[in-house]
């Protein structure tokens, strides 16, 4: 991997060819303004690429979907700080693949030293990842995954989305135990995540696994609601106009869950310990913690966004020219009302 000796030489080489260019934009090439503008961001970057002082990394983001996807950026920007070495270039996709495909090929252009990013879905990513490769860019994807040669990235932080799933069919099964309904027919529905991405896929695959050894529950319907709050409610609405009796909603992260329960109480009916719906969600924000405490959420399974350090750990590690994993999984935990209130004052997001 590259060190700083050798990034100060990259950077001496790219100083002429950037120089160049912006010689040539006030030969006309682009407007005399973005040509000022755009010099003195090049500026600045090529400052700190020459000083060697910090470490450039291109950061794509999938969003601002949901809760958790703020507090996941924060942390990777708390990690990847100025005062931890770090220069941060930031780019939002607004949920389109499209766009985190430019901003990865901005970044390489760019010559940033890593570029970190979570793949919206996992399909896509062989040809842009291709040219970092080539490029010699250290590729971290982080939260998802992409599906593609294990040879077009360094390394990923993120976490067992599948597993995810299993835990909320587990408790489940439990649940239904201890109630002593375990033989019942149980009308299950599925708010889904994002199709096509990891969260969404395993999620569905890890809790169909382990409702296929249960005749007795029935998965009525799955739809997406994208992550997102308002699309969360809507497709319950539309679940609640079709089934009559729903018994359990798997709503697969805390905004759709929050969705789903406004839906279920203007409907007229209750969620969580003594109501009309069980309610299972994914995520753990402070906000769902509160409905698991209260009641309204049966239990929350845990996906941790604080990845920021994992990532600076890798680069730290590839900087200094050691080995690292090619996964690292997050470490999570399953929230009741049983154990929520050990951990609710500590949860800042
Ligand atoms: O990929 C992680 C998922 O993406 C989170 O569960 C969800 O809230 C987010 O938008």
């Amino acid at each position: 991997m590259k060190g700083k000796q050798e990034r100060k030489k990259r950077a001496a080489a790219i100083t002429a060819l950037l120089v160049l260019a912006l010689a040539l934009s006030g030969c006309g090439v682009f407007h005399k303004e973005e040509a000022a503008q755009e010099g003195g961001k090049v500026d600045e970057r090529l400052r700190i690429q020459e000083s060697g002082e910090l470490t450039v990394v291109g950061f794509s983001q999938i969003g601002s979907e949901s809760v958790w996807r703020t507090a996941n950026t924060r942390s990777v920007e708390r990690a990847l700080s100025r005062e931890n070495g770090y220069f941060l270039l930031s780019d939002n996709a607004r949920q389109r693949q499209e766009n985190q495909i430019k901003a990865i090929r901005s970044y390489i252009s760019q010559r940033v030293d890593y570029i970190v990013f979570s793949p919206i879905m996992e399909e896509g990513w062989d040809t842009v990842l291709e040219e970092a490769k080539q490029a010699g860019i250290p590729v971290i994807l982080m939260d998802r995954m992409a599906d593609v040669d294990e040879s077009l990235y360094t390394t990923w932080v993120g976490t067992d989305m599948t597993k995810e799933g299993e835990n909320a069919a587990r408790w489940l099964e439990d649940y239904l135990k201890r109630k002593g309904r375990e033989e019942e027919s149980v009308n299950i529905v599925i708010l889904q995540g994002t199709p096509g991405s990891s969260s969404e896929l395993g999620r569905t695959k890890g809790f169909e696994d382990v409702a296929a050894a249960h005749p007795n529950w029935n998965i009525l319907d799955k739809r997406t609601g994208d992550f997102t709050t308002a699309k969360g409610k809507e497709v319950m609405q539309q679940f609640l106009r079709r089934y009559q009796d729903i018994d359990v909603v798997v709503s697969q992260n805390d905004d759709m869950t929050f969705g789903a329960i406004e839906a279920i109480e203007e409907a007229g009916m209750r969620t969580g310990a003594g109501g009309d719906i069980i309610m299972i969600s994914f995520d753990a924000v402070k906000n769902a913690l509160e409905m698991v405490q209260s009641g309204k959420i049966d239990v929350d399974i845990e996906c941790n966004p604080e990845q920021g350090a994992y990532i600076d750990d890798v680069i730290g590690k590839l900087e200094r020219g050691e080995k690292v994993e090619k996964a690292y999984v997050v470490e999570e935990k399953v929230f009741t009302r049983e154990n929520v209130g050990e951990y609710l004052d500590s949860r800042s997001y």
